[in-house]
């Protein structure tokens, strides 16, 4: 009997569901709110109104392009937490009540774990014990993989998430939320030419305040002196803040790499997409000989693949929740 998975994500501000039959996506449907933009960052609010409007089309799509009825499935699975309440209760609900109605396997699913585990969708999959460095929207983290689901947590950020300091600093720009893609599009046509400093954190932790504070800063001065500054060389800044947020990223990736003697690192999370990210790994790979993996973009931002990929290892190690399970807000 194949290992059939309807998985569901609701702890943000995207509503997924995807099938997954032994390990194989066969669907992966994403609905995304736009509303927030209006707002310059998620309003919680907002974020569970639209999941409770989408959740019915966006599972009913995922079925039916899996070609999967209810009753085929083997388990029913949904992101625990960590993330919003109002919006994970949406997807825990809706998973409880589907699974109750036809009386299926419920699994529930930690949002950190799931996208490490995005790197077991597709081939090649690194070999373990590999590195995960998870940079997202709400966490930044190295973590040493052992084996499936078996994680130790290296080191975290002691205040913002990686995504964070893009999106602040684009808001300080007057971008749009989120800004980290927007930061990305502009750092392209644009050179590093300013100069911010690399917070110190210790051992494998992270720090991005200082930084946010220091574009603040050198923004208020540049403004105070010529008015125009920001729309006149928007590409360059652009280009010095990607290039910072990554250098953190990076410096403490290669020292953990040394230090735990891996031969692999993966890399996860929203922040994954980003082609200054990619660029700079996949470049240290050829140098380096360590092997570099990426996700594809539809595995890095929140999907509901990498809860049913997750959920996959934990049905094979009959890790079931029961109907009293409650969402969790903080990891
Ligand atoms: O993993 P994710 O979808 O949600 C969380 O679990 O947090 O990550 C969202 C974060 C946001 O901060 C967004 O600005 C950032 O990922 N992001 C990017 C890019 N695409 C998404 N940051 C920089 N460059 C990108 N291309
Ligand atoms: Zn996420």
């Amino acid at each position: 009997m194949p290992i059939i998975i309807l998985a569901i994500e609701s702890s943000c501000d995207d509503t997924s569901a995807s099938v997954i039959i032994d390990g194989q996506v066969c669907s992966n449907i994403i609905a995304s709110q736009n509303i927030h933009q209006l707002y310059g960052g998620v309003v919680p609010e907002l974020a569970s109104r639209d999941h409770e409007k989408n959740i019915i089309p966006v599972v009913d799509l995922a079925l039916k392009q899996a070609n999967i009825k209810t009753e085929q499935l083997s388990a029913i699975a949904f992101t625990a937490g960590p993330g919003l309440i109002g919006s994970l209760l949406v997807g825990v609900t809706f998973a409880k009540g589907l699974a109750l109605s036809h009386q299926i396997p419920l699994i529930e699913v930690n949002h950190l774990d799931a996208h490490i585990m995005a790197h077991l969708i597709d081939d090649p999959k690194p070999i373990f014990p590999f590195l995960c460095l998870l940079i997202s929207g709400g966490h930044t983290q190295i973590v040493l993989v052992k084996e499936p689901l078996v994680f130790e947590k290296l080191g975290e950020t002691s205040d913002d998430a990686a995504g964070e300091a893009f999106d602040k600093t684009a808001k300080l720009l007057g971008l749009e939320y989120p800004g980290g893609p927007l930061i990305d599009k502009y750092a392209k046509l644009g050179e590093v030419i300013y100069k911010f400093p690399i917070p110190s954190a210790p051992g494998f932790n992270f720090s991005f305040s200082g930084f946010k504070t220091s574009v603040l800063y050198f923004l208020q001065k540049e403004t105070r002196l010529n008015p125009s500054f920001i729309e006149h060389n928007l590409n360059n800044i652009c280009a010095s803040i990607q290039h910072t947020i990554i250098e953190i990223v990076f410096q403490k990736s290669i020292a953990a790499i040394k230090q735990t003697g891996v031969k692999s690192i993966a890399i996860a999370g929203g922040v994954a997409s980003n082609s200054g990210v990619r660029h700079k790994f996949t470049e240290y790979a050829k140098e380096s000989g360590i092997d570099v993996f990426i996700p594809q973009f539809q595995y890095c931002t929140d999907n509901a693949a990498m809860i049913a990929i997750t959920a996959n290892y934990l049905y094979l190690k009959e890790s079931f929740s029961d109907h009293s399970v409650v969402p969790f807000a903080k990891g």
